[in-house]
């Protein structure tokens, strides 16, 4: 059965209604694989038409939610970040996503460097989805031409967020809307 961009931002305005615990974040992620496999979906916004880089297709009014397609022509790689206090849904539609997941081996006592541990690693391919909650570290590596969907629980330009250097450990706080839309993470 058919299952549309306005379907799936219903459901997840219902699901988000009761909280953003993980478990609801979860049921997200779900919903947003029957959409990634929705052909009509998958056409209207993933066509050559797409724009390179991202492009917001949806901003739920009340609950601050969005949701973005990428389109990235060029291999691209991303140092260990987080969400702040927010979450990220990343979903695949063309190539892979390689994603590592880290934790942090410091005390979080040097504001400015950690010390990061390589917890697992696995590939997101077409169809699949992978959730990124709050401050868990995560990194992505693309290869060329590749296409995803990303839902977070709000824009992630205006709240805070760490990048951290995984060779040096510097850790670097990243607020995009200040220094340019250039520095959106994926
Ligand atoms: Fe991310």
């Amino acid at each position: 059965m058919a299952y549309s961009l306005q379907d799936f931002c219903r459901d997840t305005r219902e699901i988000l209604k009761s909280g953003s615990s993980r478990e609801q974040v979860e049921k997200i992620k779900l919903r947003m694989e029957r959409l990634l496999l929705d052909q009509q979906f998958v056409g209207d916004y993933f066509n050559d038409q797409q724009p390179q880089g991202l492009k917001r297709i949806y901003i739920d009014p009340q609950l601050g939610f969005e949701v973005m397609t990428y389109r990235y022509d060029q291999a691209r790689k991303s140092q260990p970040h987080d969400h702040g206090d927010s979450w990220a849904i990343y979903g695949q539609v063309r190539e892979y996503t390689e994603m590592a997941v880290w934790d942090r081996t410091d005390d979080g006592s040097d504001p400015d460097r950690a010390t990061l541990k390589e917890k697992t690693r696995y590939r997101l391919n077409p169809g699949q989805a992978g959730v990124y909650y709050g401050r868990e570290l995560h990194s992505a590596a693309t290869p060329v031409n590749t296409r995803y969907l990303r839902v977070t629980g709000t824009d992630l330009e205006n709240i805070e967020r760490l990048r951290i250097d995984a060779a040096t450990g510097k850790i670097e706080r990243i607020r995009a809307r200040q220094t340019g839309a250039a520095r959106v993470s994926a």
